[in-house]
């Protein structure tokens, strides 16, 4: 199997599965607990269906859409995602030159393994960077001012993860940063020679934005979820977001709004947009899937904000329906690591044509001239 016959994400989550150690592929496939959440995020796409309009001399359509103040050329960017240089040993720089070519926002994670600096300088696309709150407010000073010396266009606040959730598999797996022969993934090391070989040979493993502030960022095999829960702030209020609002001054979301009243309040406070949520089902189990909460969401704040709908998508179409219900463009993780391990910048590209020729298609199948016409309308509920 290789990156050609990689025609949707099942086949590049099964070449990422091939490609990569297990502990490093089910750090990325899993969710918290039961990972019923993991799984709705997905289903629940399928409660509403498409309804087409026909003769509707489409021609052409226009896929491009705008947010944080940015054009994009297709509703769909890059949601941030940790530790990229585990999943291709050019991590973060290949998933923001394929972000660049295709006209779309790659984001960056706070725990990314390039620095601010290291992608502004390989990426003139539209990057937004993605906040934790450490307790040690030093840091999360220093990195709104690297973002802003860098030219990030966007920030967003992860408001979900101010505790670790329980990944059960990464435990079962041994699951550590930077990877760590144990007994329990030697094997899977060991039956990964290319990966392994990719992984030594290239630049040194580190969490580049806050290695230099933390150790415990950089070279001690730690499971990251023990880095979450010793560095982040689990007394995270809404004034620590008001203050990156004031301090970061420009186009901002607060990733992982899920209820009305917290989206009503994200206007509130200044925030231009929110990512409605629920971290790829990898922190509360049992939460709603954004897309269900979506039209609730929409009939709150829609115009007031942007809304990205991040988590579930797989599928040109559930792109289609959440802006028919009101969201501004959409994000994705799983989709573009699993193509980053599939195969690094080129298996990136290939996600996000895959994915632009399905809304493309779909867009002509639907009547469709441009996004702007999708609404409530060509939606019916089961
Ligand atoms: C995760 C955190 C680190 O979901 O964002 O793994």
């Amino acid at each position: 199997m290789n990156l050609n016959d990689c025609y949707n994400f099942d086949d590049f989550r099964k070449l990422a599965k091939k490609n990569l150690p297990a502990p490093i592929f089910h750090y990325i496939d899993g969710g918290a607990d039961d990972e019923t959440t993991l799984k709705r995020n997905t289903e629940s796409f399928l409660k509403c269906d498409l309804v087409p309009n026909i003769l509707a001399s489409v021609g052409e359509p226009d896929l491009s859409t705008s947010v944080f103040g940015q054009k994009i050329d297709i509703p769909l960017f890059l949601s941030p995602s940790a530790m990229q240089r585990l999943y291709h040993h050019d991590g973060d720089k290949a998933s923001a030159r394929a972000a660049e070519k295709f006209g779309t926002f790659y984001s960056m994670s706070t725990m990314a393994t390039s620095s601010i600096e290291e992608i502004a300088n390989v990426s003139g696309g539209p990057k937004m960077f993605q906040l934790y709150i450490h307790k040690d407010q030093g840091l999360t000073d220093n990195l709104i001012d690297r973002c802003k010396n860098s030219g990030f266009k966007a920030m967003c606040l992860t408001v979900d993860t101010v505790v670790a959730g329980n990944r059960e598999r990464d435990h079962r797996w041994g699951f550590t940063t930077p990877p760590k022969l144990t007994l329990k993934s030697l094997l899977s090391f060991a039956t990964h020679p290319k990966w392994a070989f990719n992984y030594l040979t290239h630049e040194k493993f580190q969490l580049a934005n806050v290695s230099h502030w933390t150790k415990k960022g950089s070279s001690i095999a730690k499971g990251v979820m023990d880095y979450i829960n010793e560095q982040y702030d689990p007394a995270m209020s809404w004034k620590d977001a008001e203050y990156v609002v004031k301090k970061w001054g420009g186009p901002f979301a607060l990733k992982g709004v899920m209820s009305v009243e917290d989206a009503k309040r994200a206007v509130e406070i200044g925030a231009s947009a929110i990512m409605l949520s629920n971290h790829g089902g990898r922190q509360l189990d049992g939460s709603r899937s954004p897309f269900d909460q979506l039209p609730a969401i929409a009939d709150a704040v829609g115009g007031k904000l942007e809304i990205i709908l991040d988590g579930g998508i797989r599928r040109g179409t559930h792109i289609l329906k959440a802006l028919s219900l009101g969201a501004t463009a959409c994000s994705f993780g799983k989709g573009f690591l699993f193509a980053l391990g599939a195969g690094g910048q080129k298996g990136v590209e290939k996600i996000l044509q895959r994915m632009k020729d399905e809304i493309r298609r779909d867009m002509i199948l639907l009547g469709c001239k441009s996004l702007k016409e999708l609404n409530k309308t060509k939606i019916a509920y089961r």
